[in-house]
């Protein structure tokens, strides 16, 4: 333990104690982020997971990284991702219900694209119930299609964090390098413009009716999701914290 702590700068180490002691005065949360391919789910995930200490569990994220590591389920899924169809619910399920065991996930946590069908939703609500762990709410990012195109269109990712950038939007500091590794950045393989395309359709047949699922609920946030980055993430953080 001392021996890992000494390969990190006493600045990080600080800088990390101060974002988790900020956690604490943070409430406990559990919640879904919900909405289309590019609607900005990642990235606001990202910060609140910073800025809450909430696990972020993205099921794209863990497939990918089973991709990329040659494991059983990567090369099982490899084309159905890259083609921008849904991988089968019990795969989803078992994966998901593995990782909200972890630690990380003891103050809250972000379900960012899960679920994406009617049966995932019910199934969710089984584990959450079993695990008598009640979600908080459904954030529903709301954005025309054009924006989403232009944003998917422009994305950037380093792969081994998961940090999400844009051409455009949110530039790197040097292009194509990472801020913090200044490892280069890729482009992700669903991200052209057949599979953004064939994405979309799904999520309209598929994903969209759990948008009235959760309001029958009363459980839908419904977010402007075309604001940028810093609104949005301050529109999160005041309805998890009860000023909105
Ligand atoms: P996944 O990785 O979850 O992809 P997705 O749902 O298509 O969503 P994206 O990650 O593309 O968009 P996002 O909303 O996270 O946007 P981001 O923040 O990156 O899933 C990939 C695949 O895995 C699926 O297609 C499926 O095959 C499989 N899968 C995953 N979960 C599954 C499930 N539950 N069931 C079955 N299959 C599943 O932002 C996009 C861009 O916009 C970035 O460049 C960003 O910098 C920029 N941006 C973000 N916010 C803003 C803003 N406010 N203003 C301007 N630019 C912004
Ligand atoms: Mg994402």
């Amino acid at each position: 333990m001392a021996d890992q702590l000494d390969k990190i700068s006493t600045v990080d180490l600080l800088n990390e104690l101060k974002r988790r002691y900020a956690c604490l005065s943070k409430p406990d949360g559990r919640y879904i982020f919900l909405g289309a391919p590019g609607s900005g789910k990642g990235t606001q995930s990202q910060k609140l997971k910073k800025t809450h200490c909430y696990c972020h569990v993205s099921t794209g994220d863990l497939f990918r990284e089973a991709v990329e590591s040659n494991t059983e389920i990567g090369n099982r899924i490899k084309n159905v991702i890259n083609e921008g169809k849904l991988v089968d619910d019990e795969t989803v399920l078992t994966l998901v219900d593995e990782k909200l065991k972890s630690p990380q996930c003891k103050k809250g946590f972000i379900l960012d694209g899960i679920p994406r069908t009617m049966k995932q939703a019910e199934e969710l609500n089984n584990l959450l119930e079993k695990n008598q762990t009640p979600l908080n709410g459904v954030f529903f990012f709301n954005a025309p299609d054009e924006i989403l195109a232009q944003r998917l269109g422009g994305r950037l990712i380093h792969t081994p964090s998961g940090r999400i950038y844009h051409k455009v939007f949110n530039p790197p500091k040097k292009p194509f390098r990472d801020d913090i590794t200044d490892e280069p950045l890729t482009q992700r393989e669903d991200d052209n413009e057949e599979v953004i395309k064939k994405r979309l359709i799904i999520y309209k047949n598929k994903t969209a009716p759990l948008i009235k699922y959760y309001e029958t609920k009363n459980m839908l946030i419904s977010l402007d999701a075309t604001k940028s980055p810093t609104e949005l993430e301050k529109n999160i953080a005041d309805h998890i914290s009860g000023t909105n």
